[in-house]
């Protein structure tokens, strides 16, 4: 029998209770489509209303498409429906996000409206690509992984999971973790950080999530760099942030445009930053800090790939520089172990220790023992920093053959960023084509070369890098990288772009690679 709950003394007919509550079933699949529905006859017997009341509702509902009469078999909800009629939401469909019957007459929600400003982060990154050759600005690559390390501690560590699995964990993280987190920022960073102060998260992504959560309501305003890391910009968005840009030049984010604003947040990312490559100078470091410190502002560090660095000491971390009062410190394990590990953590001044962990709490109950544990003793053994070394030595090989290779295929390209993390920022000069027609050309060549905007950027008004490519080097090998550039090369030459590239004026200019800091164009 159709559940049908009849209200004789409502406002509504009979004959419209019965037509809107088997229509509502439909819609919500609770009555699926083919399936045979009473006769009549019966359905007026057993809602005790009379035979003509159902007999009318069905023929309203066989009209609209919801249901199908065969004379002689019975009634059945329409299969397929049709969608002209219904519109039943499946997953992807506009209908979840508006949430709106699409037939005429005055809009009916159908659910509740999502509040959230919801837009897509892509950054499933599986294996290899569809380029031969690709200069995908990723995390880690899959081939450097530790495995023969990560199985033995794991095979170490499964005797000890059945107690620490079947109950809650801190919040914050285990404390093996955390301390090990704290000793490997202070050694690597020059952070005084106490194992309190540092929050185990699901990599820097959901640490950015749990600050907006203090901080950000709708109209506080968030100072960014511009351009920036889109999964930072959307975060803030999504709590209806005011975004405020800070352009950039050769010393990171500028300061004087913080003048002008309300912020409350500043998200930066000082050491190299995402996706330009600039480092911010300590002369920045110092302004940045006092302006927030003045101003009651909080700044977000996001220290994404600092584990590598090539060219003399990393600058000093504003977490360093501030006694742990304004900033709140992110790092994450994706660039040294790999993105999948979903592991980060924030490091907060000692008076957002208690509200960090609430937040963490309300968010998740804390992060899986498993991968906490073997993190720990991976990074207490020693193994994190062997790790380290040796990829920072891989990638610093291909980064220089990259660099080698630009100078001599491509000739006189401004590279930012050379000095540390997995990526570099190459500015074309001006008589080259545009960075997207450049990426076009070189997928041709099996070549995969992208954009600010197709790296995961987030800029806000027109582009100032349209002549930028962005070329992340953690995947490929020195032969691989030199290769890249040179099909590159080819393939613009072969598209006859090389014809203003070789006219005589030009030829004097291109024959050397700044590896700069020169002010961004
Ligand atoms: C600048 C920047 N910040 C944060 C992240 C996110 O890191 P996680 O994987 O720890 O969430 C990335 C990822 O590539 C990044 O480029």
């Amino acid at each position: 029998m159709i559940p049908l709950h009849l209200k004789k003394a409502a406002g509504a007919t009979l004959q419209k209770q019965v037509y809107d509550e088997i229509r509502a079933a439909i819609l919500a699949g609770t009555l699926k489509p083919g399936t045979a529905l009473p006769s009549s006859r019966e359905c007026a017997r057993e809602l005790k209303v009379s035979r003509n009341t159902i007999v009318l509702a069905f023929e309203r509902l066989a009209n609209e498409g919801y249901l199908r009469m065969r004379s002689g078999s019975g009634t059945f909800v329409s299969d397929p429906l049709p969608e002209e009629c219904v519109g039943i939401p499946t997953l992807g469909s506009p209908e979840l996000t508006e949430p709106f019957a699409s037939s005429g007459g005055p809009k009916t929600p159908l659910y509740p409206a999502i509040l959230l400003k919801l837009e897509t982060l892509r950054m499933v990154q599986n294996g290899p690509g569809q380029h031969k050759i690709d200069f995908r600005y990723c995390s880690a690559n899959w081939r450097n992984f530790p495995l023969r390390e990560w199985r033995e501690l794991l095979i170490e560590n499964i005797s000890r999971t059945s107690t620490n699995i079947s109950g809650y964990g801190p919040p914050e993280g285990i404390l093996e973790l955390r301390q090990a987190i704290a000793k490997h920022v202070t050694n690597n960073r020059a952070i005084p950080v106490d194992p309190d102060q540092v929050i185990v998260t699901a990599g820097a992504q959901e640490a950015l999530n749990l600050v907006s959560r203090l901080f950000v309501r709708p109209g506080v305003q968030v100072a960014i760099e511009n351009p920036c890391y889109r999964g930072a910009a959307l975060v803030f968005r999504s709590f209806d942030a005011a975004l405020f840009p800070l352009p950039l030049d050769d010393e990171g984010a500028c300061i004087e445009p913080l003048d002008q604003s309300d912020a409350s947040l500043i998200y930066v990312t000082p050491s190299h930053q995402f996706p330009t490559g600039v480092t911010m100078s300590a002369k920045r470091r110092l302004e940045l800090l006092s302006w927030a410190e003045n101003n009651r502002a909080y700044i977000v560090e996001d220290d994404y790939d600092s584990d590598f660095r090539y060219d003399g000491p990393p600058l000093a971390a504003l977490a360093g520089l501030n006694n742990n009062t304004s900033v709140i410190y992110l790092g994450t394990f994706s660039k040294s172990v790999g993105s999948g590990l979903r592991t980060g953590y924030a490091i907060v001044p000692k008076h957002l220790i208690e509200p960090m962990r609430q937040i963490k709490s309300l968010a998740n109950c804390g992060h899986p023992w498993f991968e906490q544990i073997v993190l720990a003793d991976f990074i207490n053994g020693g193994g994190l920093e062997r790790h380290i070394r040796r990829i920072r030595q891989a990638y610093s090989q291909t980064r220089a053959a990259l660099l080698k290779s630009i100078h001599t295929h491509l000739g006189c390209v401004e590279i930012l960023g050379a000095a540390g993390g997995v990526h570099v920022m190459a500015t074309l000069p001006l008589h080259y084509p545009s960075a997207r027609d450049v990426a076009r050309v070189a997928a041709q060549e099996g070549v995969g070369v992208y954009t600010i905007e197709t790296t995961g950027a987030f800029e806000i008004g027109a582009s100032r890098h349209s002549r930028s490519l962005i070329l992340g080097y953690a995947l490929l090998s020195p032969e691989a990288a030199t290769e890249g550039i040179m099909r590159i090369a080819r393939g613009l030459r072969q598209a006859n772009i090389t014809e203003t590239m070789r006219s005589p004026g030009l030829v004097a200019r291109s024959v050397q690679t700044h590896v700069a800091t020169g002010a961004l164009r």
